[in-house]
């Protein structure tokens, strides 16, 4: 069986951030045959048709384009999802036919405040039907990321959601992989 690579993004930029440490996490739990890149969106302009497309996008572009699946790690902004996360997939977006997204596979997961980034991942379900994104349905992976489930530097140490880390990354996998055989 041909490995596969995933690749991961977050809405949240900042150095301790939760969500970077589940993505963190979803790299340190793959199933066999599975790699994991992190990608920095960081560097990212807003997205405006007058910018010849910047260095970063074009990178960004190379390594969606040659991942296998999409780990989405989305933290929620005023019960939407955060607009780094929006602004890297408009980017994306604006490749002919979508091309380095449609038909991906991805999952999605977060941390957040008491919802556990619930409305920002159904926000994010809504967009993956435009970009004709496959998100993994279940299961579903929702955490408080004001709880002591992770540390200061934003790892997540609670090895009962770690555990539930692990069983969404096989998941994705065998969700990818049967995308492939269809
Ligand atoms: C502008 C802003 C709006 C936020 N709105 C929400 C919200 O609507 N719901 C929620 O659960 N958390 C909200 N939060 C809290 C974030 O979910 C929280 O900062 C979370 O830790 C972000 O993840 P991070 O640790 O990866 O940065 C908000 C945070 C910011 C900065």
């Amino acid at each position: 069986m041909k490995d596969l690579t995933f690749v991961g993004m977050t809405g949240s930029l900042r150095r301790a951030s939760r969500n970077k440490g589940l993505l963190r996490c979803c790299a340190s739990r793959l199933p066999e045959g599975v790699r994991m890149e992190i990608a920095d969106i960081a560097a990212l302009p807003f997205y405006n048709e007058d910018l010849e497309k910047p260095r970063a996008v074009h990178e960004l572009v190379a390594q969606v384009t040659a991942a296998d699946a999409l780990v989405l790690a989305c933290p929620e902004y005023n019960y939407s999802m955060a607009p780094a996360l929006k602004n890297a997939l408009d980017w994306l977006s604006r490749e002919p036919d979508l091309a380095p997204l449609s038909g991906k596979p991805a999952c999605l997961l977060g941390a957040g405040g008491g919802m556990g980034t619930a409305r920002s991942q159904y926000h994010m379900r809504q967009i993956c039907v435009y970009l004709n994104l496959r998100p993994l349905n279940r299961p579903e992976f929702f955490s408080n990321a004001f709880s002591p489930s992770f540390n200061a530097d934003g790892d997540l140490i609670d090895e009962g959601l770690a555990r539930q880390v692990s069983t969404l990354m096989r998941a994705l996998a065998d969700w990818t992989r049967l995308l492939k055989q269809a």
